[in-house]
């Protein structure tokens, strides 16, 4: 069964005017899907349906097997679909990186022992060893939204919703996100919706969906959208300089290929030479 099914979701904050409308999509196990669209499509909205922290006016979302309407339920459903929002700082919440993971193990009454080992997995498996002991707000923008994941991995989640989780980072903070994003949904077969403005981000996906004033207008692989441009402009998205670079290179008779990042063109461009 999909970890996520949204079916026919409609959500307004004033009662009137629908922000996300008859939105439709499901997400598998392991599955990798990048939710793009232009500032106030609704994306975070959506994210936010998925959880159960905003309710649908319309439709159904059904998280991990539970209706996220259902009260009885919405706890466990919160544990198994952990979210990463845009600002690192606001959510850590302890004196120190391992304290701050332990914190979601804790409020669910995990056993001390299980609670320490299951701390020292999420150190390792986010690569934060060595840091256990630091202050949170000491560390990079990176390290805090990988103490976020580690949190939540801790949780041994099924979902992981991340809401622009590195649009505030560097490069190499970026880069960290998604490598960690990359492993948990690879190899630990954990269901990765990742909210992103950037389609560099987004390349990576397993399906691209895109919202435009709050309706889902594409579902597909990121290379089949990226084949799409009109689609794409009309929803208020910039396609990669490297996406650009190969279709002018193309026009002059190169064929390099389907680069989704700079890196891969540069790679494309040297093997052609
Ligand atoms: N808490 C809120 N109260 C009222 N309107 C909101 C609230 N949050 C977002 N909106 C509105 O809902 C629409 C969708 O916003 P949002 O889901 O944040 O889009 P995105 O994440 O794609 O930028 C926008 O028009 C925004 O102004
Ligand atoms: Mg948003």
């Amino acid at each position: 069964m999909s970890r996520v099914i949204v079916e026919n979701v409609s959500f307004s904050y004033d009662g009137e005017t629908d922000v996300v409308k008859n939105v439709s999509f499901t997400a598998a196990a392991g599955e990798w899907l990048a939710v793009t669209g232009h500032n106030g499509s609704g994306k975070s909205t959506l994210a936010r349906c998925l959880n159960g922290l905003l309710l649908p006016r319309n439709g159904t979302v059904t998280t991990c097997g539970f209706i996220t309407t259902d009260p009885e339920t919405i706890m466990t459903l919160r544990r198994r679909a952990g979210m990463v929002f845009q600002q690192p700082d606001n959510q850590l919440v302890a004196p120190t990186v391992a304290d701050d993971i332990a914190f979601g193990l804790e409020n669910a009454g995990v056993p001390y022992d299980e609670m320490k080992e299951r701390v020292e997995a999420a150190v390792k498996r986010l690569g934060l060893s060595g840091l256990e002991d630091r202050e949170p707000h000491r560390l990079s923008g990176g390290q805090k939204q990988r103490v976020a994941l580690a949190g939540i991995t801790a949780l041994k989640p099924d979902v992981i919703i991340l809401d622009e989780a590195s649009s505030m980072l560097d490069p190499a903070g970026r880069s960290d996100v998604r490598d960690v994003v990359r492993r948990l949904c690879r190899e630990d077969g954990i269901t990765v919706i990742m909210i992103t403005h950037d389609l560099e981000e987004a390349a990576e996906a397993d399906r691209m969906l895109v919202m435009r004033e709050g309706q889902l207008t594409a579902d597909a692989p990121p290379a089949e959208l990226f084949k799409k441009p009109d689609l794409l402009k009309e929803a208020g998205l910039v396609l990669p300089l490297a996406v650009l670079m190969a279709e002018r290179l193309r026009l002059e008779g190169f064929d390099p290929g389907s680069p989704t990042s700079e890196e891969e063109l540069v790679r494309a461009l040297c093997n052609y030479v």
